[in-house]
């Protein structure tokens, strides 16, 4: 149904049927939240312990390759019903890509850089998963299993943007990006309106109503001229009587700020993926892998093992590893493969040649970030920056202000989180040069105390990051995709989880769903 039919079609409806019956077919045509769409995964049902010691039947032994989120829940909620778990992670940590750094982890990458991270106590880097939104499953582990969370601020009035490639000298904050783009947007549809150029596709009534939304979200006036407002901010704040404040004036004309390109930001705080609120767990993401490791049982995540070979037989799985320098069989009932599909395409195993092409299709992709702890929080007390990110088309992209730690002595900026050939144009670097690059970037935006208040950094690649290779994937067609079939669904034996086999690749809601779909299948054929 296009856009306006469906329109058409509601209003039909509301005619006839009521508020409720409108409401009821929003739900249906999915544009509302019904109490059915909110509790979609709630449809998952955890494997219980009564489902064996009621039925006399026996839980298997499994084993899971690969200790990220989608291993790591899988073994969990097999765990709820006694399946016999055995994790085998290949880093020296559960988690994958949900990954915190803080003073002392160290890590070294494909290229042999060495570092270990100088962090002071309290300051932490999410090198991967950093945002959850609210309708994320991940909240409801956090939930469960007791991870404290705090908002994560993904959009803030009072950050800048800064398109250098577009001539901007100066960052400009949001709010007057902001003010300025849809002000001028506005006058120009109110202004079309007024000439009649709408009047074939509205009624008088609909263009009276549009009228009225345009003046106010642009904050036109009378004239439907846009002129600046309030809303772009002050030079000198409002305060007591007899200061009424200075607005920011010098409001760039409507082709200036088209030319700036400040507006392709805005469209970031519709998706369905980064709206706000967002959260993050206190004190660092990986308080949710950890959560889960110890829910499991610590001894059944072995960590520094390196999967070799998966051999699916008649009565069972058998897995090599190495550990240690050593090489060990583990064999189970089933196998649940949750490791990357990149990682998992160079492991030799006998499951055919489709499993094989299947996971070869699934590209790996690039992301980096730079950690940056400052000696002080200036862009609190200089800048009035509490959280949020900052845009730009600078290779370091995204420049992200804490969330965590307000009003502390130091903190701990995210110096630039890029993907794709920019992160790959970092990787080369060594940690310094890294750090210098980021650092002059960082400097056109904020000035000198970008760089003389900085402490340390710490900069982390996953295309170049061992176990890894990838930040996420790209899943050409879509998981569902007739090539995917032999991953969907168990192989003999084996079962195959990840957030690249869900909707919602590179985030942990994709992993945890994958597993729970995994674990459904597996525990019926169980029960079966
Ligand atoms: N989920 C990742 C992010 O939010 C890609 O940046």
């Amino acid at each position: 149904m296009t856009q306006f039919n469906r329109r058409a079609f509601l209003r039909a409806v509301g005619a006839t049927g009521g508020a409720g019956a409108m409401l009821a077919t929003m739900g249906a045509l999915g544009l509302t939240p019904t109490a059915a769409a909110a509790s979609r995964d709630a449809a998952f049902r955890a494997p219980r312990k009564g489902d064996f010691t009621l039925t006399g039947r026996a839980a298997a032994k499994v084993v899971v390759l690969g200790g990220g989120i989608a291993g790591l829940t899988t073994a969990y909620e097999l765990g709820k019903a006694g399946y016999d778990c055995t994790i085998l992670e290949a880093r020296d940590r559960p988690g994958g890509r949900n990954f915190t750094v803080r003073g002392g982890d160290s890590t070294t990458d494909l290229y042999g850089n060495h570092q270990t991270a100088r962090f002071s106590d309290g300051q932490y880097m999410n090198a991967g998963p950093a945002r959850i939104a609210q309708w994320m499953i991940t909240l409801d582990y956090c939930r469960e299993l007791g991870v404290p969370i705090e908002v994560f601020t993904n959009v803030n009035a009072d950050t800048y943007l800064y398109n250098e490639s577009a001539g901007m000298t100066a960052p400009m904050r949001y709010r007057a990006a902001k003010a300025d783009v849809f002000g001028y947007v506005t006058e120009l549809l109110a202004k079309a309106s007024d000439q009649g150029a709408l009047d074939q596709a509205l009624t008088a009534a609909d263009r009276e109503r549009l009228m009225e939304f345009l003046k106010d979200y642009g904050d036109l006036g009378n004239t439907l001229d846009y002129t600046g407002s309030s809303r772009r901010g002050y030079s000198v704040w409002p305060a007591a009587a007899g200061a009424p404040g200075v607005v920011n004036g010098d409001v760039p004309s409507a082709s200036d700020i088209f030319a700036s390109g400040v507006g392709r930001y805005f469209s970031f705080e519709f998706e369905f993926d980064q709206a706000m609120l967002m959260f993050q767990p206190v004190g660092g993401m990986d308080r949710i892998p950890h959560a889960l490791a110890g829910a499991i049982g610590t001894h059944k995540v072995r960590t520094g093992c390196a999967v070799t070979r998966i051999t699916d037989q008649a009565h069972g799985v058998s897995v090599t590893y190495t550990q240690g320098g050593r090489t060990r069989v583990l064999d189970a009932d089933y196998c649940v493969a949750a490791m990357p599909p990149n990682i998992l395409a160079k492991v030799p195993h006998n499951l055919g040649s489709d499993v094989q092409s299947a996971l070869q299709a699934i590209t790996p992709s690039s992301a980096a970030k730079i950690g940056l702890e400052y000696r002080s929080r200036w862009w609190e007390t200089d800048h009035r920056i509490y959280g949020g990110i900052t845009e730009t088309d600078l290779d370091v992209t995204h420049i992200w202000h804490p969330s965590y730690g307000f009003h502390g002595e130091r903190g701990l900026l995210i110096g630039y989180y890029n993907t794709g050939s920019r992160a790959d144009s970092y990787a080369p670097l060594t940690p310094q040069e890294r750090e210098a690059r980021a650092v002059a970037a960082g400097v056109k935006i904020y000035g000198e105390k970008y760089r003389s208040e900085l402490a340390t950094s710490f900069s982390h690649h996953w295309r170049q990051f061992p176990y890894q290779e990838a930040a996420w994937h790209s899943t050409p067609g879509g998981p569902d995709h007739a090539r995917y079939k032999p991953l969907n669904e168990p192989t003999g034996r084996v079962y195959f989880a990840g957030d690249w086999l869900s909707y919602m690749d590179a985030w942990q809601h994709g992993a945890f769903s994958s597993a729970r779909k995994a674990v459904t299948a597996l525990h019926q054929r169980v029960l079966a």
